[in-house]
Protein backbone atom coordinates (compact mmCIF):
# COMPACT_ATOMS: atom_id res chain seq x y z
CA UNK A 1 0.00 0.00 0.00
CA UNK A 2 2.65 2.42 0.94
CA UNK A 3 4.96 1.39 -2.28
CA UNK A 4 1.64 2.10 -4.27
CA UNK A 5 0.86 5.38 -2.95
CA UNK A 6 4.64 6.48 -3.17
CA UNK A 7 4.64 5.17 -6.82
CA UNK A 8 1.38 7.33 -7.33
CA UNK A 9 2.93 9.86 -5.59
CA UNK A 10 6.21 10.69 -8.13
CA UNK A 11 4.13 10.25 -11.13
CA UNK A 12 1.92 13.42 -10.04
CA UNK A 13 4.86 15.20 -8.85
CA UNK A 14 5.42 16.99 -11.75
CA UNK A 15 2.23 18.15 -12.72
CA UNK A 16 1.67 19.08 -8.65
CA UNK A 17 4.40 21.49 -9.04
CA UNK A 18 2.98 23.33 -11.74
CA UNK A 19 -0.47 23.67 -10.02
CA UNK A 20 0.19 25.39 -6.70
CA UNK A 21 -1.26 28.86 -7.80
CA UNK A 22 -4.47 26.53 -9.18
CA UNK A 23 -4.69 24.90 -6.03
CA UNK A 24 -4.34 27.61 -3.78
CA UNK A 25 -8.01 29.18 -5.92
CA UNK A 26 -9.56 25.50 -5.88
CA UNK A 27 -9.21 25.37 -2.17
CA UNK A 28 -11.05 28.78 -1.85
CA UNK A 29 -13.92 27.76 -4.36
CA UNK A 30 -14.30 24.08 -2.50
CA UNK A 31 -15.23 25.82 1.13
CA UNK A 32 -17.80 28.14 -0.79
CA UNK A 33 -16.14 31.07 0.11
CA UNK A 34 -13.31 33.31 -0.28
CA UNK A 35 -10.15 31.85 -0.28
CA UNK A 36 -9.09 31.80 3.00
CA UNK A 37 -6.89 34.22 5.21
CA UNK A 38 -3.39 33.00 6.36
CA UNK A 39 -3.66 31.22 9.58
CA UNK A 40 -1.67 33.59 12.09
CA UNK A 41 1.19 30.92 13.40
CA UNK A 42 3.98 32.05 15.64
CA UNK A 43 6.40 30.41 12.97
CA UNK A 44 8.50 32.12 10.77
CA UNK A 45 7.35 30.93 7.03
CA UNK A 46 9.09 31.36 3.79
CA UNK A 47 5.82 31.81 1.78
CA UNK A 48 7.30 31.95 -1.94
CA UNK A 49 8.46 29.49 -3.74
CA UNK A 50 7.45 25.72 -5.00
CA UNK A 51 6.75 22.92 -2.70
CA UNK A 52 9.49 21.46 -1.51
CA UNK A 53 10.22 18.45 -3.64
CA UNK A 54 12.69 15.64 -1.40
CA UNK A 55 15.68 14.03 -2.90
CA UNK A 56 14.81 10.56 -4.67
CA UNK A 57 15.86 7.37 -2.25
CA UNK A 58 18.27 5.92 -5.10
CA UNK A 59 20.72 8.98 -4.58
CA UNK A 60 20.85 8.13 -0.68
CA UNK A 61 24.78 7.74 -0.36
CA UNK A 62 26.76 4.30 -0.22
CA UNK A 63 28.78 5.30 2.66
CA UNK A 64 28.49 5.02 6.67
CA UNK A 65 26.01 7.71 7.05
CA UNK A 66 23.76 6.50 3.98
CA UNK A 67 23.60 3.22 5.44
CA UNK A 68 22.43 5.17 8.94
CA UNK A 69 19.72 6.89 6.64
CA UNK A 70 18.62 3.64 4.86
CA UNK A 71 18.08 2.62 8.61
CA UNK A 72 16.34 5.49 9.48
CA UNK A 73 13.81 5.37 6.50
CA UNK A 74 13.01 1.81 7.24
CA UNK A 75 12.32 2.32 10.90
CA UNK A 76 10.34 5.37 9.76
CA UNK A 77 8.40 3.04 7.32
CA UNK A 78 8.42 -0.55 9.79
CA UNK A 79 8.22 1.11 12.97
CA UNK A 80 6.60 -1.72 15.01
CA UNK A 81 8.52 -4.30 13.40
CA UNK A 82 11.72 -3.11 14.74
CA UNK A 83 10.48 -1.27 18.16
CA UNK A 84 6.72 -1.82 18.52
CA UNK A 85 5.45 -4.46 21.49
CA UNK A 86 6.99 -7.40 20.03
CA UNK A 87 9.95 -5.17 18.12
CA UNK A 88 12.75 -7.07 16.79
CA UNK A 89 15.64 -4.42 18.33
CA UNK A 90 13.75 -3.25 21.47
CA UNK A 91 10.11 -2.82 22.82
CA UNK A 92 9.57 1.10 22.88
CA UNK A 93 6.09 2.09 21.20
CA UNK A 94 3.43 1.37 23.27
CA UNK A 95 1.33 0.60 20.03
CA UNK A 96 1.78 -1.07 16.53
CA UNK A 97 1.55 2.32 14.41
CA UNK A 98 4.17 2.91 12.17
CA UNK A 99 5.63 6.77 11.99
CA UNK A 100 4.33 6.69 8.28
CA UNK A 101 0.83 6.27 9.49
CA UNK A 102 0.74 9.95 10.01
CA UNK A 103 4.11 11.52 8.29
CA UNK A 104 3.01 10.48 5.09
CA UNK A 105 5.04 8.07 2.28
CA UNK A 106 7.74 8.48 5.30
CA UNK A 107 7.48 11.95 5.77
CA UNK A 108 7.52 13.18 2.10
CA UNK A 109 4.21 13.81 1.44
CA UNK A 110 3.39 17.69 1.02
CA UNK A 111 0.51 18.72 3.81
CA UNK A 112 0.89 15.23 5.05
CA UNK A 113 3.19 15.75 8.77
CA UNK A 114 6.18 15.53 6.45
CA UNK A 115 9.85 16.07 7.18
CA UNK A 116 10.76 18.94 5.03
CA UNK A 117 11.82 21.49 6.88
CA UNK A 118 12.24 19.70 10.69
CA UNK A 119 16.10 18.93 10.66
CA UNK A 120 16.36 22.78 9.83
CA UNK A 121 14.23 24.13 13.24
CA UNK A 122 16.03 21.64 15.60
CA UNK A 123 16.92 22.19 18.45
CA UNK A 124 13.43 24.06 18.82
CA UNK A 125 11.80 25.85 21.86
CA UNK A 126 8.42 23.65 22.72
CA UNK A 127 5.57 24.86 24.51
CA UNK A 128 4.72 21.66 25.82
CA UNK A 129 7.84 20.69 27.70
CA UNK A 130 8.25 24.33 28.18
CA UNK A 131 12.09 23.65 26.85
CA UNK A 132 14.68 23.69 24.05
CA UNK A 133 13.79 20.09 22.20
CA UNK A 134 16.87 18.65 20.17
CA UNK A 135 15.20 16.94 17.30
CA UNK A 136 16.49 13.34 19.30
CA UNK A 137 14.23 14.20 22.09
CA UNK A 138 11.49 15.45 19.22
CA UNK A 139 11.07 11.49 17.88
CA UNK A 140 10.95 10.59 21.75
CA UNK A 141 8.21 12.71 22.07
CA UNK A 142 6.40 11.15 19.45
CA UNK A 143 7.51 7.78 20.53
CA UNK A 144 5.78 8.79 23.94
CA UNK A 145 2.78 10.31 22.71
CA UNK A 146 0.80 9.51 20.19
CA UNK A 147 2.28 5.98 20.49
CA UNK A 148 2.32 5.56 24.70
CA UNK A 149 6.12 4.05 24.27
CA UNK A 150 8.83 4.97 26.37
CA UNK A 151 11.62 7.09 25.18
CA UNK A 152 14.87 5.09 23.57
CA UNK A 153 18.35 6.36 24.20
CA UNK A 154 19.31 9.70 22.59
CA UNK A 155 22.69 7.91 21.43
CA UNK A 156 20.36 4.69 20.27
CA UNK A 157 21.72 3.56 16.54
CA UNK A 158 17.69 3.91 15.70
CA UNK A 159 17.59 7.80 17.38
CA UNK A 160 20.60 8.20 15.28
CA UNK A 161 19.16 6.75 12.27
CA UNK A 162 15.92 8.66 12.01
CA UNK A 163 17.82 12.17 12.68
CA UNK A 164 20.07 10.67 9.57
CA UNK A 165 17.51 9.95 7.81
CA UNK A 166 15.39 13.13 8.52
CA UNK A 167 18.20 15.26 7.74
CA UNK A 168 18.89 14.14 4.25
CA UNK A 169 15.05 14.31 3.29
CA UNK A 170 15.21 18.08 4.17
CA UNK A 171 19.08 18.34 3.09
CA UNK A 172 18.58 21.52 0.71
CA UNK A 173 16.08 23.75 3.45
CA UNK A 174 17.88 26.41 5.20
CA UNK A 175 18.68 26.39 8.70
CA UNK A 176 15.74 27.62 10.64
CA UNK A 177 13.29 28.34 8.28
CA UNK A 178 9.92 26.80 6.51
CA UNK A 179 9.51 25.29 3.08
CA UNK A 180 6.28 25.60 0.98
CA UNK A 181 4.38 22.21 1.97
CA UNK A 182 5.69 21.45 5.13
CA UNK A 183 3.22 22.27 7.42
CA UNK A 184 -0.74 21.29 7.48
CA UNK A 185 -3.48 23.05 4.43
CA UNK A 186 -4.95 26.45 5.80
CA UNK A 187 -8.12 25.97 6.60
CA UNK A 188 -11.20 28.81 6.87
CA UNK A 189 -12.45 28.49 10.56
CA UNK A 190 -16.78 28.46 10.57
CA UNK A 191 -17.80 30.54 13.24
CA UNK A 192 -20.01 28.00 14.93
CA UNK A 193 -18.57 25.56 16.70
CA UNK A 194 -17.40 21.74 14.77
CA UNK A 195 -20.27 19.48 15.27
CA UNK A 196 -19.03 16.27 16.19
CA UNK A 197 -22.52 15.15 14.92
CA UNK A 198 -22.12 16.33 11.42
CA UNK A 199 -18.82 14.98 11.76
CA UNK A 200 -20.57 11.43 12.38
CA UNK A 201 -22.43 11.40 9.00
CA UNK A 202 -19.24 12.55 7.38
CA UNK A 203 -16.71 9.58 8.92
CA UNK A 204 -19.27 7.24 7.83
CA UNK A 205 -19.63 8.52 4.69
CA UNK A 206 -15.76 8.74 4.13
CA UNK A 207 -14.48 7.24 6.17
CA UNK A 208 -15.22 4.12 7.94
CA UNK A 209 -14.81 1.63 5.13
CA UNK A 210 -11.10 1.62 6.02
CA UNK A 211 -10.86 2.87 9.80
CA UNK A 212 -13.87 0.87 10.95
CA UNK A 213 -17.12 1.93 12.29
CA UNK A 214 -15.61 1.70 16.04
CA UNK A 215 -12.36 3.68 14.67
CA UNK A 216 -10.49 0.54 15.40
CA UNK A 217 -8.49 0.77 12.13
CA UNK A 218 -7.65 -2.95 10.08
CA UNK A 219 -4.81 -5.30 11.54
CA UNK A 220 -2.33 -6.82 9.05
CA UNK A 221 -2.31 -10.60 8.23
CA UNK A 222 -0.72 -11.71 11.92
CA UNK A 223 -1.75 -8.41 13.51
CA UNK A 224 1.60 -7.05 13.95
CA UNK A 225 0.70 -3.71 12.58
CA UNK A 226 -1.89 -1.86 10.25
CA UNK A 227 -3.36 -2.14 7.16
CA UNK A 228 -5.72 0.86 8.18
CA UNK A 229 -4.83 2.25 11.67
CA UNK A 230 -6.65 3.31 14.33
CA UNK A 231 -8.31 6.74 14.86
CA UNK A 232 -9.44 5.94 18.40
CA UNK A 233 -9.87 3.40 21.11
CA UNK A 234 -6.89 2.04 22.84
CA UNK A 235 -4.70 1.16 20.45
CA UNK A 236 -4.60 4.71 18.47
CA UNK A 237 -2.74 7.65 19.28
CA UNK A 238 -3.32 9.47 22.91
CA UNK A 239 -4.97 12.13 24.72
CA UNK A 240 -2.68 15.54 24.24
CA UNK A 241 -0.42 14.37 21.37
CA UNK A 242 -0.95 16.96 18.28
CA UNK A 243 -3.72 14.78 16.56
CA UNK A 244 -6.15 14.75 18.98
CA UNK A 245 -6.60 18.85 18.71
CA UNK A 246 -9.30 19.22 16.20
CA UNK A 247 -7.62 21.62 14.05
CA UNK A 248 -4.03 20.35 13.63
CA UNK A 249 -6.00 16.90 12.59
CA UNK A 250 -8.57 18.72 10.15
CA UNK A 251 -5.55 20.44 7.85
CA UNK A 252 -4.14 17.03 7.65
CA UNK A 253 -7.40 15.53 6.65
CA UNK A 254 -7.84 18.11 4.52
CA UNK A 255 -5.35 17.19 2.48
CA UNK A 256 -4.68 13.75 2.70
CA UNK A 257 -7.87 11.60 3.09
CA UNK A 258 -9.65 9.46 2.28
CA UNK A 259 -6.15 8.26 1.10
CA UNK A 260 -5.52 7.80 -2.12
CA UNK A 261 -8.31 9.84 -3.01
CA UNK A 262 -7.92 13.38 -1.42
CA UNK A 263 -4.65 15.10 -2.43
CA UNK A 264 -3.69 18.70 -0.95
CA UNK A 265 -4.16 20.02 -4.05
CA UNK A 266 -7.67 17.92 -4.90
CA UNK A 267 -9.42 17.80 -1.78
CA UNK A 268 -12.63 16.00 -1.25
CA UNK A 269 -13.69 17.48 2.13
CA UNK A 270 -14.53 21.27 2.55
CA UNK A 271 -13.21 22.89 5.28
CA UNK A 272 -16.27 22.92 7.60
CA UNK A 273 -16.48 19.03 7.13
CA UNK A 274 -12.81 18.27 7.74
CA UNK A 275 -13.35 20.25 11.23
CA UNK A 276 -16.49 18.75 12.27
CA UNK A 277 -14.79 15.08 11.27
CA UNK A 278 -12.05 15.96 13.05
CA UNK A 279 -14.10 17.21 16.21
CA UNK A 280 -16.26 13.62 15.72
CA UNK A 281 -12.99 11.32 15.98
CA UNK A 282 -11.47 13.49 18.52
CA UNK A 283 -14.70 13.85 20.80
CA UNK A 284 -13.28 11.89 24.21
CA UNK A 285 -16.79 11.74 25.48
CA UNK A 286 -17.76 9.43 23.06
CA UNK A 287 -14.53 8.01 21.93
CA UNK A 288 -11.75 7.04 24.76
CA UNK A 289 -8.33 6.63 23.44
CA UNK A 290 -4.92 6.07 25.78
CA UNK A 291 -3.98 8.70 28.49
CA UNK A 292 -0.81 9.75 29.56
CA UNK A 293 1.11 7.52 31.48
CA UNK A 294 3.37 10.44 33.85
CA UNK A 295 0.69 12.72 35.00
CA UNK A 296 2.74 14.39 37.91
CA UNK A 297 4.29 16.61 34.69
CA UNK A 298 2.12 19.01 33.82
CA UNK A 299 1.80 19.95 29.71
CA UNK A 300 2.25 23.51 28.73
CA UNK A 301 4.01 24.56 32.28
CA UNK A 302 3.79 28.04 30.78
CA UNK A 303 -0.12 28.49 29.96
CA UNK A 304 0.33 31.22 27.28
CA UNK A 305 1.69 28.61 24.99
CA UNK A 306 -1.13 26.48 24.81
CA UNK A 307 -2.13 26.16 20.89
CA UNK A 308 -5.57 27.48 20.28
CA UNK A 309 -7.22 23.97 19.72
CA UNK A 310 -5.59 22.48 23.37
CA UNK A 311 -8.84 21.36 24.36
CA UNK A 312 -7.66 21.45 28.17
CA UNK A 313 -7.25 24.33 30.48
CA UNK A 314 -6.19 26.38 32.20
CA UNK A 315 -5.60 29.00 29.68
CA UNK A 316 -3.92 32.28 29.95
CA UNK A 317 -6.99 33.49 27.94
CA UNK A 318 -11.20 33.60 29.76
CA UNK A 319 -12.19 31.43 26.71
CA UNK A 320 -13.73 27.52 27.99
CA UNK A 321 -11.72 24.09 27.44
CA UNK A 322 -15.10 23.35 25.11
CA UNK A 323 -14.48 26.14 22.67
CA UNK A 324 -10.52 26.03 22.18
CA UNK A 325 -11.78 22.10 21.23
CA UNK A 326 -14.79 22.95 19.15
CA UNK A 327 -14.52 26.33 18.11
CA UNK A 328 -15.33 29.16 16.92
CA UNK A 329 -11.56 29.67 17.03
CA UNK A 330 -11.57 33.29 15.69
CA UNK A 331 -12.38 34.84 18.60
CA UNK A 332 -9.56 33.17 20.60
CA UNK A 333 -6.81 33.84 18.06
CA UNK A 334 -8.61 37.46 18.11
CA UNK A 335 -8.72 37.78 22.39
CA UNK A 336 -4.74 36.62 21.85
CA UNK A 337 -4.23 39.22 19.02
CA UNK A 338 -5.04 42.11 20.60
CA UNK A 339 -3.69 41.21 24.00
CA UNK A 340 -0.40 40.25 22.64
CA UNK A 341 -0.56 36.39 23.41
CA UNK A 342 1.50 33.91 21.48
CA UNK A 343 -0.83 32.50 18.48
CA UNK A 344 0.36 28.61 18.37
CA UNK A 345 -1.04 25.76 16.34
C1 LIG B 1 -0.62 9.24 15.31
C2 LIG B 1 0.15 10.10 14.46
C3 LIG B 1 1.65 10.16 14.61
C4 LIG B 1 2.54 9.12 14.70
C5 LIG B 1 2.25 7.64 14.68
C6 LIG B 1 3.86 9.72 14.79
N1 LIG B 1 3.76 11.07 14.76
FE1 LIG B 1 5.30 12.38 14.77
N2 LIG B 1 3.99 13.94 14.74
C7 LIG B 1 2.63 13.81 14.60
C8 LIG B 1 2.04 15.13 14.50
C9 LIG B 1 0.57 15.44 14.32
C10 LIG B 1 3.11 16.05 14.60
C11 LIG B 1 3.03 17.57 14.54
C12 LIG B 1 3.14 17.96 13.10
C13 LIG B 1 2.93 19.42 12.92
O1 LIG B 1 3.00 20.18 13.88
O2 LIG B 1 2.67 19.81 11.75
C14 LIG B 1 4.32 15.26 14.73
C15 LIG B 1 5.58 15.81 14.81
C16 LIG B 1 6.76 15.08 14.71
C17 LIG B 1 8.08 15.66 14.60
C18 LIG B 1 8.40 17.16 14.56
C19 LIG B 1 8.22 17.64 13.15
C20 LIG B 1 8.55 19.10 12.97
O3 LIG B 1 8.80 19.47 11.81
O4 LIG B 1 8.53 19.87 13.94
C21 LIG B 1 8.98 14.62 14.49
C22 LIG B 1 10.47 14.72 14.33
C23 LIG B 1 8.19 13.40 14.54
N3 LIG B 1 6.86 13.71 14.67
C24 LIG B 1 8.74 12.13 14.44
C25 LIG B 1 7.98 10.97 14.52
C26 LIG B 1 8.57 9.65 14.46
C27 LIG B 1 10.04 9.35 14.23
C28 LIG B 1 7.54 8.77 14.62
C29 LIG B 1 7.62 7.26 14.72
C30 LIG B 1 8.47 6.76 15.78
C31 LIG B 1 6.31 9.55 14.75
N4 LIG B 1 6.63 10.87 14.70
C32 LIG B 1 5.04 9.00 14.88
C33 LIG B 1 1.90 12.65 14.55
C34 LIG B 1 2.43 11.38 14.64
C1 LIG C 1 -9.17 4.10 1.47
C2 LIG C 1 -8.88 3.92 2.88
C3 LIG C 1 -8.98 5.14 3.78
C4 LIG C 1 -10.04 6.02 3.91
C5 LIG C 1 -11.37 5.98 3.20
C6 LIG C 1 -9.65 6.97 4.94
N1 LIG C 1 -8.39 6.68 5.39
FE1 LIG C 1 -7.37 7.65 6.86
N2 LIG C 1 -5.77 6.48 6.54
C7 LIG C 1 -5.70 5.43 5.64
C8 LIG C 1 -4.37 4.87 5.64
C9 LIG C 1 -3.88 3.70 4.79
C10 LIG C 1 -3.63 5.61 6.56
C11 LIG C 1 -2.15 5.42 6.90
C12 LIG C 1 -1.29 5.87 5.74
C13 LIG C 1 0.02 5.11 5.61
O1 LIG C 1 0.40 4.36 6.53
O2 LIG C 1 0.66 5.28 4.55
C14 LIG C 1 -4.54 6.60 7.12
C15 LIG C 1 -4.19 7.52 8.11
C16 LIG C 1 -5.08 8.38 8.72
C17 LIG C 1 -4.77 9.22 9.85
C18 LIG C 1 -3.44 9.30 10.59
C19 LIG C 1 -3.14 8.03 11.32
C20 LIG C 1 -4.02 7.75 12.51
O3 LIG C 1 -4.46 6.60 12.63
O4 LIG C 1 -4.27 8.63 13.33
C21 LIG C 1 -5.89 9.94 10.14
C22 LIG C 1 -6.07 10.95 11.26
C23 LIG C 1 -6.91 9.55 9.19
N3 LIG C 1 -6.38 8.60 8.34
C24 LIG C 1 -8.18 10.07 9.17
C25 LIG C 1 -9.12 9.74 8.21
C26 LIG C 1 -10.42 10.37 8.11
C27 LIG C 1 -10.96 11.41 9.07
C28 LIG C 1 -11.04 9.82 7.03
C29 LIG C 1 -12.38 10.17 6.44
C30 LIG C 1 -12.51 11.57 6.04
C31 LIG C 1 -10.13 8.83 6.46
N4 LIG C 1 -8.99 8.82 7.20
C32 LIG C 1 -10.43 8.04 5.37
C33 LIG C 1 -6.72 4.96 4.86
C34 LIG C 1 -7.95 5.58 4.71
Amino acid sequence: MIQVSKRAFKLMLPAMVGVVVAAQIFVGCNSGTPPAAPVADTKAKTDTGEIFVPPDTSTIPHDPFGDMVRYGRDLVLNTAKYIGPNGTVGHYLGNKMNCTNCHLDAGTKPFGYNFFSTHARYPQYRGRENQILTLGQRINNCIERPHSGTPMPLDSKEIVAIVCYIKWLGGNTTVGKHVKGDDGLELQYPNRPADPNQGAAIYATHCTECHGKDGQGQWNGDSSTYIYPPLWGKYSYQVGSSPHRVLKMARFVKGNMPFNKAMWNHPILTDEQAIDVAAFVNDDRIHPRPQKKDKATPDYPDKKFKPIDYGYGPYEDPFSETQHKFGPYQPIIDYHKEHKLPIVF
